[in-house]
């Protein structure tokens, strides 16, 4: 399997959204590689066994994707980073989940790729991988709805749900699990629906970097770094 990387041009946020419940910012969404999802989801997610933050899914997943972008980080006065949110972009792993093999490595590769890159825009699968792996949609983080803090979001609206007001979900933390895979990877995390008919239920898996240094300048600008995972979605009341 191939996975030739492209920087992508950051488009505006698409007009032609129809009736977004905040205005989606992600970039380069929608044109010309959305997809659809293809496939049946041939593996199924177990958490880590020995701990109790995590539980595992009642259900059958609705869609499992590849998640590839950067999580950003904001210099405290203390001189410690802290979360400001995240950006990616979504491929569909459906088909690739019939090859086990590939599939438990999609995001070792692509973060491969994309880490070794000097291009610090989020980028695109080729297209020749896209065939296989097409673009979904778009992680990215909002104002929460009381108004304080950020909120992650996954939103089709602007690739392979065009049209569907209601493909999207903004979603609550329920639990945290430091990577059991080391401690360059960002934390593993179970997450519930709080608006929006994409999922009930969310998973981060298998993710590969993403932590900031252990320390920082105050006053430092903010960083991106690159990170790929999983994310497994349960209950969606959304076709695509
Ligand atoms: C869980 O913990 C037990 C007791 O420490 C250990 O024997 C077992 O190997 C652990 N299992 C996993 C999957 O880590
Ligand atoms: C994260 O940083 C990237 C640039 O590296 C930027 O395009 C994106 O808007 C930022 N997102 C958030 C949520 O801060
Ligand atoms: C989550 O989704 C379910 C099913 O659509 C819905 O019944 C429930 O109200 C949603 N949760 C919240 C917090 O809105
Ligand atoms: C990304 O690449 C750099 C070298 O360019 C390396 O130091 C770093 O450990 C890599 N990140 C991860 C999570 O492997």
């Amino acid at each position: 399997m191939t996975f030739a990387l492209f920087a992508t041009l950051v488009l505006a946020a698409s007009a032609a959204i129809a009736a977004p419940q905040f205005s989606p910012p992600p970039a380069g969404l929608g044109s010309p590689l959305s997809g659809k999802r293809t496939c049946a989801i041939k593996q199924t997610l177990t958490v880590p066994a020995n701990q109790t933050v995590l539980t595992n899914p009642t259900t059958s997943a609705s869609f499992v994707l590849l998640g590839v972008g950067v999580q950003n980080y904001t210099c405290s006065t203390a001189g410690t980073y802290a979360s400001i949110g995240a950006v990616a972009d979504l491929y569909d792993l459906s088909c690739l989940s019939a090859v086990p093999a590939a599939f438990n490595a999609i995001q070792d590769q692509a973060f491969a790729v994309w880490n070794a890159s000097k291009s610090t825009a989020v980028p695109r699968l080729g297209a020749s991988a896209n065939g296989c792996n097409p673009l979904m949609g778009a992680h990215y983080f909002v104002t929460s709805p009381s108004g304080t803090g950020l909120s992650p979001v996954w939103d089709f609206r602007g690739a392979s749900a065009k049209g569907n007001p209601n493909a999207f979900v903004l979603a609550a933390k329920v639990g945290d699990l430091p990577a059991p895979t080391g401690s360059q990877d960002v934390d593993w995390l179970q997450l519930k629906n709080v608006t929006g008919g994409l999922a009930t239920s969310i998973y981060r898996m298998n993710t590969k970097g993403g932590q900031p240094p252990a320390s920082c300048t105050a006053g430092s600008a903010p960083i991106s770094v690159k990170y790929t995972s999983k994310y497994w979605l349960y209950g969606s009341s959304i076709t695509v």
